[in-house]
């Protein structure tokens, strides 16, 4: 049995046919509920995210919300925030924060997350590793049985010096588990993926059960080379799951 509280449909969604982003919304909104006035807040990164912080402006805009403090976890979010009038600092002034709010790529039955698919996994896990509660805000296509069971990338930030070889390791370690390591790259020429912190990124792909999530954690940390992965294990409080059947409320 999950070790998680839920509470389903606690919110019914009218029935029509909802886009994943409207989803997205629905969760954002939702997440948006446990922001009170004189927070210091985690701002999330993504396009679920983005409806929070959104969200996050208008309701300050409106002086439903005063006196927010704004800790964004990418130089895109922190561009967002300003755009739409948050108030923003840093973990240097405030290592301690009340709330984060973010999305996530995968989510596991205990909660556990993958993230960084889109590229900001380093500063979310700074950022949402220093907060009191955390949000994760997600449609009902992120939930999974197993982390990196979806054949979908499992992030991990290098540093570029000799990426092959940092590669090449990360890649070894999960022979078992027929891992292939890509350079997350761009554009038409394929130009390396630059993080917000000048590093690279290599996204692990499995086609077997990676089994202890922590053992794997600690694998990856171990390897000089590897800055931080994208599997935040026990770091969630609240999952908010959007889908055509309504909000399910998961709690740690
Ligand atoms: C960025 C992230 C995002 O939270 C994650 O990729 C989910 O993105 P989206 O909300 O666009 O589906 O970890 O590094």
């Amino acid at each position: 049995s999950s070790p998680t509280s839920s509470s389903p449909l606690s919110t019914p969604i009218p029935s029509v046919i909802l886009t994943q982003d409207e989803l997205k919304k629905i969760a954002a909104y939702k997440a948006v509920e446990y922001v009170e006035s004189g927070m210091v807040l985690g701002l999330g990164t993504g396009s679920t995210a983005k409806h929070a912080v959104d969200r996050i402006g208008e309701l300050l805009h409106q002086g439903k919300l005063q006196n927010i403090v704004g800790i964004p976890t990418s130089k895109k979010t922190h561009e967002q925030a300003l755009s739409v009038g948050i108030p923003l600092s840093d973990l240097d002034s405030h290592p301690v924060l009340d709330l984060a709010i973010d999305g996530a790529d995968e989510v596991d039955p205990h909660l556990n997350l993958v993230k960084g698919r889109g590229g900001s996994l380093l500063r979310e896990k700074m950022v949402e590793g220093a907060c009191r509660k955390f949000v994760v805000i997600v449609d009902e296509s992120k939930l999974v049985k197993h982390l990196g069971g979806s054949g979908l990338a499992m992030p991990v930030e290098i540093v570029p010096f000799c990426w092959k070889f940092t590669a090449k390791r990360l890649q070894d370690l999960f022979e078992d588990a027929g891992c292939v390591g890509k350079l997350r790259t761009f554009g038409e020429n394929g130009e390396p993926f630059v993080t917000d912190n000048g590093n690279y990124i290599v996204d692990l792909y499995f086609k077997k059960d990676i089994g202890d999530l922590k053992a794997a954690s600690d694998a990856i940390l171990q390897l000089a080379g590897v800055v931080e992965h994208g599997m935040f294990l026990d770091m969630a409080t609240t999952v908010i799951v959007a889908s055509e059947l309504g909000i399910t409320v998961k709690n740690k």
